[in-house]
């Protein structure tokens, strides 16, 4: 695997490999790498002929007392992993390099109206963080084709309305959510957890999977489900930040028209913040 420091160590091999008719898919990333990251490489690499995969901890999409300084930096044990699944290349450029005028400068990508809501309303800034980096990115790279992972469900539909938006040349690879056995969602911040907290987690997605079960079953109120969810999620030791049934596209609350449904949902275990969402589809 190529390792790739600098903006023009990593143009020069994206534009080999697109002179020579390659298909480019980029999998941006914060490191830390897990199962679940591994798995969208493995995606990518069923959509192109070549994976880069960057690894940035991007300040810019933490706020200010969030775990930026905490967030763990483990490079060779990543590049170890990215080698083990065959990615082509990695881009972890410097922070003077990708912000030269220092994140307070930087001009900002912003989406609006989906990101101040759900996890945005928490998190400020956050989302416009995570769009002026990937659009940054994207330029970098300059890839045919990008990985984001349905576990960041909102991100992955901010990132789909500003490639949109702003008519980007990219197509935009939806990956599964990765889980372990008992049903958690795989994150790099699942390694804050505790033991005890560890076994409290996969309650969070026992407590989607029920509401989707309801759904399923033909209940329609979804306040009151959110409410019972938001119960449920208390009892079992969790914090919850939000439980929300959304149209799935604009990240609307769900109302009796829509049929593509999310039920997105955040909460808190001691110190640390864990997210999850399930999808369903409902006939009209
Ligand atoms: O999902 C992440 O790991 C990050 O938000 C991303 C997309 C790499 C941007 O920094």
């Amino acid at each position: 695997m190529l390792i790739c420091r600098t903006f023009g160590d990593i143009r020069a091999t994206v534009a080999e490999w697109r002179r020579a008719g390659e298909t480019v898919v980029f999998v941006p990333t914060l490191g830390n790498l897990h199962q679940g990251h591994l798995q969208l490489v493995e995606l990518g690499a069923r959509h192109g002929e070549r994976v880069v995969v960057s690894i940035f901890v991007n300040q810019l999409q933490f706020g200010k007392n969030e775990d930026y300084a905490l967030y763990p930096r483990t490079l060779d044990a990543d590049v170890g992993k990215l080698e083990s699944v065959g990615a082509d290349a990695l881009f972890c450029p410097s922070d003077t390099e990708v912000y030269p005028n220092g994140i307070e400068h930087q001009t900002t990508v912003a989406v609006p109206t989906m990101t101040d809501i759900l996890c945005g309303a928490t998190r400020p800034g956050h989302f416009t963080g995570v769009t002026t980096i990937v659009t940054k990115l994207f330029n970098i790279v300059q890839p045919d084709k990008a990985v984001f992972g349905i576990k960041d469900f909102q991100q992955l539909a901010v990132v789909k309305r500003m490639t949109q938006d702003l008519c980007l040349p990219i197509e935009i690879i939806e990956a599964p959510v990765a889980r372990a056995d008992d049903g958690l969602a795989l994150s790099s911040r699942n390694g804050y957890l505790n033991a005890r907290e560890r076994a409290i987690a996969p309650a969070l997605y026992r407590t989607l999977l029920g509401a989707r079960e309801s759904i399923a079953g033909g209940e329609r109120n979804y306040a009151l489900l959110e409410a019972r969810a938001q119960v449920a999620l208390l009892e079992a030791g969790l914090r919850p930040d939000y439980f929300s049934v959304r149209a799935a596209k604009t990240l609307e609350p769900a109302g009796p028209a829509d049929q593509d449904l999310a039920i997105l949902a955040a909460a808190w275990l001691g110190r640390t913040r864990l997210i999850d969402n399930v999808t369903i589809r409902i006939a009209g």
